[in-house]
Parts: structure tokens; C-alpha cells; sequence
């Protein structure tokens, strides 16, 4: 594994430790970046998106511009005051300093309540990534834009376009899981690590993420496309071609120089248009990546019920529940095993069940110890 990705990992495992659920976001924001693409966030308030955005902006050595839009938001807010000087010239020029126009990293919160004075010069922004300052076009540095929304736009025709902008769609929402929600509880409110990344070490981290070879996974694409027309989910020709750089990015965070099946599951992420077409698009794609996921998934959520059931146990019957347990767990390792090899012989991934395998021997080893004393 290259160096490069050593702080990529880091700050992964930091922000997944202080954000609860969110392993897929996080993964979304860092891929974002390697690929210069925007990500939007959705969902209710208090779900912890401006935090997580800043978590991961403030971990990049470079200029960030937030703001807060609103229906009223002006052209200055985002790309500054008109130079009183450059009046005097008759020019009408912008000073940009500090704002949009010059960070490299950028979040926008609600923000589809964009006014549509700021609407178009914001869609070049994103898109071409330039800044027309009296006449002049302007490059910008602009690495990433994330946007956070407490819902869709309304006005598809007017803010269509903005949308389709962002390659990367996130709906998120409240933690499920009881032990997550203790922790949430339990957060610190500063964390303790942050691990940060120059603006240098991102240009080269990109460069390695285009050399990655993903020429195995592109008839998977088509496959995938003509899945999705079935379901009537139709990704536009753009989003499809910039797909391919969020799969180099998934793939070289995953530690790989050419690309597999598994690096393209992020694309469930991208592919989905309208929020109820999301479970749809996800299962589409799994099904056709990891055909053998949801398989290792039900063996390993009953190997938990048996773990956790062993654990409950009163003292007294530890013994005979703990030997029970312990039958179950070798069963179903050996199902998992199989299901890991079935996967190979298909030339599917089997991470998931790999990863199953491992959590099963340890929950084996920890009811060896607890209720039978070994
Ligand atoms: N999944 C989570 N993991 C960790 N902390 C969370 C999570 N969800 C919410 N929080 C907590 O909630 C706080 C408030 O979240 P934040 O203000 O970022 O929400 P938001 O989604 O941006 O809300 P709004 O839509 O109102 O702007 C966070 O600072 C954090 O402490
Ligand atoms: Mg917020």
C-alpha cells in the first residue's frame, strides 16, 4: 500500500469514530474528493451533516468556503463585493477574496434555496470550474463543493441542473442501532485526532487514483446500465462517465492499482435520481456486483442472535448454552466458508463474507472464554 493513502485511511477511521452510521458518507466524501466530484447531503435536521462536512473539510490544508444560503443570498455573499475601485474604472469586477471563488473546498447549506442571481455562475463554478469576473474567465481551485439540504429541490426546472451536479447523492438519517445511540450520547465534543492533508499530497493522491486501471469493471457498467433501464432508472451520459473516476477513487481507497467488482458498489450512491428509487438501485447493483452479500449477511445476522443469546445466558446454564452456541458458530462458519468460496468461483467479491468468517471465529473464541471457561 502506498504512503499516500496512509493519511486517506487515517482520517476515514478518525471520522467514522466520531460519526456514527455513516461509514458509507464518509467513504462518499473522501472518494469526492480523490475525484473532484460534489457531494450533496439530504436529510432532517440535526442529523449531523454540517458536522460531518466540516470534520471532513477542516482536514484538508486549504481554503474553505462555507455559507448559509438562503432565497435572499446575493452574488456577494458567495463570490464578493463589486470593487468600489474597479466602478471608478468602469469595470464591474468582484473582489473573490476569500470566498467561492478561490477555496479549494467548499459547503454550501441549503443549498437548493439558491437564488437564482447566484444559480448560473454556481453551475459553471461546478462544473468547468470557472469564475467570469468582468469578462474574464477565472479558474477556480475548487476541489470539492458539498451541499446539505433538509429536502429536494421543489422546482426541478430551475434547479435540475444544480442537482444533476452532484455526482454523489446521500439521504441521511437518525442513528438505528441502540449502541450507536449510547455513543452518540457518550461523544466527545472535540475529537482527538485529526489527521490533515496537504493540498500537494490531494493533487498526487488524484494523480494515483486516474492511473487506476479500471478497464476489468467497464462492461460491469454496461451490464449495470441496461439493469437500471429495466427499472427505469436513467443516469445521464455525464454522470455516467464521471462514474468511472468514482470507481478509481473507491478502488485506490481500497488499496487496489485495478479495479474489482467491488469498488463499483459505491455507484449506488450516484445512480439513483429520485429518492425512491434508491433501495431499487442499490439492490440492482449488489445483486449484480455481489450476487453472494445478502447470503453472508443472513448467516451472520443469525450467528449474532446465537452470540448474543449465549451471552444472556444466566450463569447456570452458560454451560449448556455456551456448547450450543459454540455448534452454531462452527456451522455457521462452515456456510460462510462456503459461501466465500462459491463467491471466488463466480470471480465475485467475497469481502463481505470473509469478513463474516472473521467476526464469527471471534465471537466463537469469546464464548469459548465466557461460558465455557476455555
Ligand atoms: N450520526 C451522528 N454521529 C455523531 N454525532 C451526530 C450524529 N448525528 C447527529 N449528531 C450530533 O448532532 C449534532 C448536530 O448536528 P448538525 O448540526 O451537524 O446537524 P445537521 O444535519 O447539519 O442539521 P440541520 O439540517 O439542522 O443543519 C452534531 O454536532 C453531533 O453532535
Ligand atoms: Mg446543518
Amino acid at each position: 500500500m502506498s504512503t499516500l493513502q496512509t493519511p486517506f485511511l487515517a482520517i476515514e477511521r478518525e471520522l467514522n469514530h466520531d460519526h456514527l452510521e455513516r461509514p458509507d458518507v464518509i467513504r462518499s466524501l473522501l472518494v469526492a474528493l480523490l475525484a473532484r466530484q460534489h457531494v450533496i447531503l439530504l436529510g432532517p435536521p440535526g442529523t449531523g451533516k454540517s458536522r460531518l462536512v466540516r470534520d471532513v473539510c477542516q482536514r484538508i490544508v486549504g481554503r474553505f468556503f462555507e455559507w448559509q444560503l438562503t432565497r435572499m443570498s446575493t452574488p456577494e455573499e458567495i463570490f464578493g463585493p463589486i470593487s468600489l475601485q474597479g466602478l471608478q474604472q468602469d469595470r464591474y469586477r468582484r473582489i473573490a477574496t476569500g470566498k467561492l471563488p478561490e477555496a479549494e473546498i467548499a459547503y454550501l447549506d441549503e443549498t437548493f434555496k439558491t437564488s437564482s442571481a447566484i444559480l448560473n455562475t454556481l453551475l459553471a463554478a461546478m462544473n468547468e470550474r470557472v469564475f467570469f469576473n468582468d469578462g474574464q474567465a477565472i479558474p477556480m481551485p475548487l476541489e470539492m463543493l458539498v451541499g446539505a439540504s433538509n429536502e429536494l429541490p421543489e422546482d426541478r426546472e430551475e434547479l435540475g441542473a444544480l442537482w444533476d451536479r452532484f455526482l454523489i447523492r446521500h439521504v441521511v438519517d437518525y442513528v438505528k442501532d441502540p449502541a450507536s445511540f449510547t455513543a452518540l450520547l457518550q461523544a466527545q465534543a472535540h475529537p482527538a485526532t485529526q489527521t490533515t492533508i496537504t493540498l500537494q499530497d490531494l493533487k498526487a493522491a488524484q494523480q494515483a487514483v486516474e492511473a487506476v486501471d479500471v478497464s476489468g469493471v467497464l462492461p460491469l457498467l454496461g451490464q449495470l446500465r441496461a439493469e437500471l433501464a429495466k427499472l427505469g432508472v436513467i443516469a445521464s451520459d455525464r454522470r455516467w462517465r464521471q462514474s468511472v473516476g468514482i470507481v478509481q477513487a473507491n478502488a485506490w481507497m481500497n488499496g487496489h492499482t485495478v479495479a474489482d467488482a467491488g469498488d463499483v458498489t459505491i455507484l449506488q450512491h450516484v445512480l439513483w435520481d429520485e429518492p425512491d428509487q434508491r433501495l431499487a438501485v442499490a439492490k440492482a447493483v449488489l445483486t449484480l456486483i455481489s450476487p453472494f452479500d445478502q447470503e453472508a449477511q443472513d448467516i451472520l445476522d443469525d450467528a449474532k442472535d446465537a452470540y448474543l443469546q449465549a451471552l444472556a445466558a444466566p450463569e447456570e446454564d452458560q454451560m449448556t448454552t455456551g456448547l450450543e452456541v459454540n455448534k452454531t458458530l462452527k456451522s455457521a462458519a462452515k456456510r460462510l466458508a462456503e459461501v466465500v468460496k462459491k463467491s471466488e468461483d463466480a470471480g465475485k467479491p467475497s469481502q463481505r463474507a470473509r469478513d463474516g468468517l472473521t467476526q464469527i471465529q471471534a465471537w466463537g473464541d469469546e464464548i469459548l472464554k465466557t461460558c465455557l471457561k476455555v
